[in-house]
């Protein structure tokens, strides 16, 4: 399995960060083009009701465009972890460091992977949310349906996009080693 990985990423080294990167613009970017245009621009609507129906409409649309790239990201970054070698790079097969510089990489993949799954969990959340908002706004219940999404744009949104930043800064940290 091991060998196969490294041998993909070998001979698709190129699209596979490619991958990576594009689906990290369209993942983080979108969120911030969700929260400081589309959020503020959804507010200008005067009836609240259309306002909660357009907002629920374009968080559906961005979900829906998103998640598969959540799954591309993933599956491109297993194939950098292994294909870049960093374990085999840092300690040898009984687990005894033998560079304590690219031990700190090592470990610096571990947390680019755990932003990965808090993200994901936080996206698996907000998506939920909508999903309960909508079934709020359908039984008519508009006060229920505001809270959830309110949380959506003020806290999980903000969280993932920090986290989204700070996960590129690592990739170009990490990009900077080769
Ligand atoms: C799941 C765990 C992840 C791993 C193991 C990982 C691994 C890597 C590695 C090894 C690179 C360097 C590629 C190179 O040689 O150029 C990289 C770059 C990058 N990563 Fe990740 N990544 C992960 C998650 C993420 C997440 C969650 C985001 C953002 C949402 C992200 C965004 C980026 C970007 C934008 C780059 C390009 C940086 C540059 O070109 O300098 N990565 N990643």
């Amino acid at each position: 399995m091991k060998e196969f990985l490294v041998d993909t990423f070998v001979h698709h080294r190129t699209l596979i960060i490619f991958l990576h990167v594009i689906s990290a613009v369209i993942w983080v970017g979108g969120m911030i083009a969700i929260r400081f245009a589309v959020h503020h621009s959804l507010a200008m609507i005067d009836d609240p009701k259309l306002k909660m129906e357009r907002a629920l409409d374009t968080l559906k649309r961005f979900f829906t465009i998103v998640w598969p790239f959540v799954v591309v990201l993933i599956m491109t970054a297993v194939l950098m972890a292994v294909g870049y070698q960093f374990r085999a790079a840092a300690m040898d097969e009984n687990g005894n460091v033998i560079n304590e510089y690219m031990m700190s990489i090592y470990n610096t993949v571990h947390i680019k992977e755990m932003i990965w799954v808090i993200m994901s969990i936080n996206l698996g959340a907000m998506m939920f949310r909508r999903h309960k908002a909508e079934i709020a706004l359908r039984d008519g219940n508009l006060q229920r349906a505001k809270d959830l999404l309110e949380m959506i744009s003020k806290y999980m949104v903000p969280i993932n996009i920090t986290l989204g930043v700070i996960a590129i800064f690592i990739g170009v940290v990490l990009r900077n080693v080769h």
